[in-house]
């Protein structure tokens, strides 16, 4: 039996004392550097699946003022837009200004987010294709994440192949299980429809710690490992599409690899064959 709680006990829920600021529902952590959080959603936030807003908490107080100024930094909104909560994928950097404080945070407390979404990983900024390709390397998951659970990604593809390298297994947890558990959820399957869910194709690679499929993904599609192994043809601006989303180096490599096989960077005032997002860093 679930507990009952009298109307009148609002003790548990905390009371905003910072500027736009969310409640921590839930925290998981994969590994010393990677965890997740949930937030509650602003009721006026509307935001297309794929997009970033800025988040974060009060810095530390002025060593002379004693005054505290918000630390924000963008996040790509992991969660779907029909979520009724918000989902954020992060990195923990030991000397992360914001990170180092980040990963400390638990159910109950607060951060700070600003509700103005933004961002080209998004359907408008994309031509209708046969194919999408989602290029994440480690926390560049995330925006896949949203859109993964977002019904259009499955009106506009036939097929929607999800790349995800990390330097070890471990890190590639988070976008392991999250579409392990998409593909056998009532909910979701209700939501998306399984024929939707059947379009998708995994293609986990590591570089450093041994597993099934090694490299980068950069390497594997220039020696053509990705294709033969998916059993899809190589990359062509007629069927295919690609969202891009990881480090500036790994984003400035795979364009130029789209470049090559005929594909042109979109935005959302001219919709084309693929679309960068770098991925927050720290
Ligand atoms: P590698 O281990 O060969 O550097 P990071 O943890 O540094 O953000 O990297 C995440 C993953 O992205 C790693 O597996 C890394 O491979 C890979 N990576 C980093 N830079 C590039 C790049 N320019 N092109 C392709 N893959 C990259």
């Amino acid at each position: 039996m679930t507990e009952q709680r009298p109307v009148t006990d609002t003790a548990a829920r905390p009371v905003p004392t910072l500027p736009d600021a969310q409640t921590v529902t839930a925290v998981q952590h994969y590994t010393d550097k990677l965890f997740s959080f949930r937030v509650t959603r602003p009721a006026s936030l509307r935001f297309r699946s794929g997009e970033f807003v800025m988040i974060g908490l009060m810095g530390d107080p002025h060593p002379e003022t004693g005054k505290q100024k918000p630390l924000l930094r963008a996040y790509s909104i992991a969660s779907p837009a029909w979520d009724d909560e918000l989902e954020f994928y992060s990195i923990k950097v030991e000397n992360g200004p914001l990170t180092s404080k980040l990963q400390h945070i638990q159910p109950g407390d607060q951060i700070i987010l600003r509700p103005k979404p933004v961002g080209t990983l998004v359907h408008d900024a994309l031509l209708p294709g046969k194919r999408l390709y989602m290029f994440a390397t480690g926390t560049g998951f995330a925006p896949f994440a949203s859109l993964l659970r977002e019904p259009e990604t499955y009106e506009r593809f036939e097929e929607v192949i999800v790349t995800h390298t990390c330097r070890d297994v471990a890190e590639l947890t988070y976008g392991a299980n999250l579409i392990a558990d998409l593909k056998q959820d009532e909910m979701m399957i209700e939501l998306l429809g399984q024929d939707a869910l059947d379009k998708i194709r995994y293609y986990p690679t590591t570089t450093r710690e041994k597993s099934d499929k090694m490299g980068r993904i950069t390497t594997l599609i220039e020696n053509g490992d990705l294709f033969t192994d998916l059993g899809v043809p190589p990359l062509n601006a007629q069927d295919d599409r690609a969202m891009v989303c990881g480090s500036l180096a790994f984003n400035k490599d795979i364009a130029a690899l789209m470049e090559a096989a005929g594909l042109h960077e979109g935005a959302n005032s001219e919709p084309g064959e693929f679309v960068i997002e770098k991925a927050f860093v720290g």
